[in-house]
């Protein structure tokens, strides 16, 4: 995603720490080491995954340049509310206070169009130092078409500086640079809305058998994916390879930079989802 590494270089410099909130969308802490900066992962809050501001702030030292995460988050699906999304504001006020410096907040909000409508805070609302990242592959069904944007937010304090300072670094690391296709397709599909009532009874249905099955599900606003909880005791992978013998193929959290859940898509439909409820019933139990 060549936008999440833009971001980062244009929030820091090698050396640098970048806040990482996880679970946290797998390549996050790859990008940041592959550009010279240090993750920081610091867990999401209790069972329900929320935004942990205080542990954030406890995190924060004067080498930190950046928080990074996903809202709404991959894997565990939370819309974060405005409660929260402030609450991360004031610890970054916090923080510049403290250490005199302003922390970018990286915001990648890929999995936006998946919340229900007015029920979305941007992060940038909140956090005039905010990039916003996003990738038209969720929502459009566009996987591998490396389609996306970095955004400076308009009340960011340097926003002339960051914004041609990016377009810099895209020019740099050639890979970044938009193709002629993006940038026919890009005013197109910011305009495309899509029907999402079957994601939506997916992620309802499936979350509501597995619950009846016994699993923990996190509640889940947003994205194509639900985060379960791994059955007591059991190994994460050895579980995911008792799913494979059983013809389903879900990722284990420590790929999230995790433990003890696995991440479901929902992007088939809803016989297919029927049988991978099946099938997790019997791995369950056995
Ligand atoms: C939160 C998040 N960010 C970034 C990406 C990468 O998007 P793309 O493959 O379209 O570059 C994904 C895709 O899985 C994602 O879920």
């Amino acid at each position: 995603m060549a936008a999440v590494q833009l971001a980062l270089r244009c929030a820091g410099n090698p050396g640098d720490e970048v806040i990482i909130p996880v679970p946290c969308w797998l390549d996050y802490p790859l990008y940041t080491r592959f550009l010279g900066l240090s993750p920081v992962l610091v867990p999401l809050s209790g069972q329900e995954f929320d935004v942990d501001a205080a542990a954030i702030f406890d995190a924060m030292t004067s080498q930190t340049c950046a928080v990074l995460l996903s809202h709404p988050s991959n894997p565990a699906g939370r819309n974060y509310s405005w409660a929260s999304v402030s609450a991360l504001a004031q610890v970054l006020e916090r923080a510049a206070a403290r250490t005199g410096r302003v922390v970018t907040l990286i915001a990648d909000e890929t999995h936006r169009d998946f919340t229900a409508p007015e029920a979305y805070c941007s992060m940038a609302r909140a956090w005039p130092a905010s990039f916003i990242v996003y990738s038209f592959g969720k929502y459009h069904f566009l996987q591998g078409q490396r389609t996306g944007y970095l955004a400076v937010s308009p009340r960011h304090p340097r926003r002339s500086a960051v914004a041609a300072e990016a377009v810099r670094w895209a020019r740099i690391a050639a890979f970044c640079a938009p193709t002629a296709l993006m940038q026919a397709a890009v005013p197109e599909l910011l305009a495309l809305r899509h029907d999402l009532t079957q994601v939506e009874r997916g992620r309802a249905s499936v979350s509501a058998a597995l619950r009846d099955a016994g699993y923990h599900v996190v509640p889940a606003e947003a994205t194509l994916f639900l985060y379960v909880a791994t059955p007591d005791g059991r190994n994460d992978f050895a579980f995911i390879r008792d799913l494979a013998a059983a013809a389903v193929l879900a990722l284990p959290a420590p790929l999230f930079h995790h433990r003890g859940h696995f991440r479901l898509s929902l992007t088939a439909g809803p016989r297919t989802l029927e049988r991978v409820v099946a099938a997790l019933r019997k791995v369950a139990a056995a």
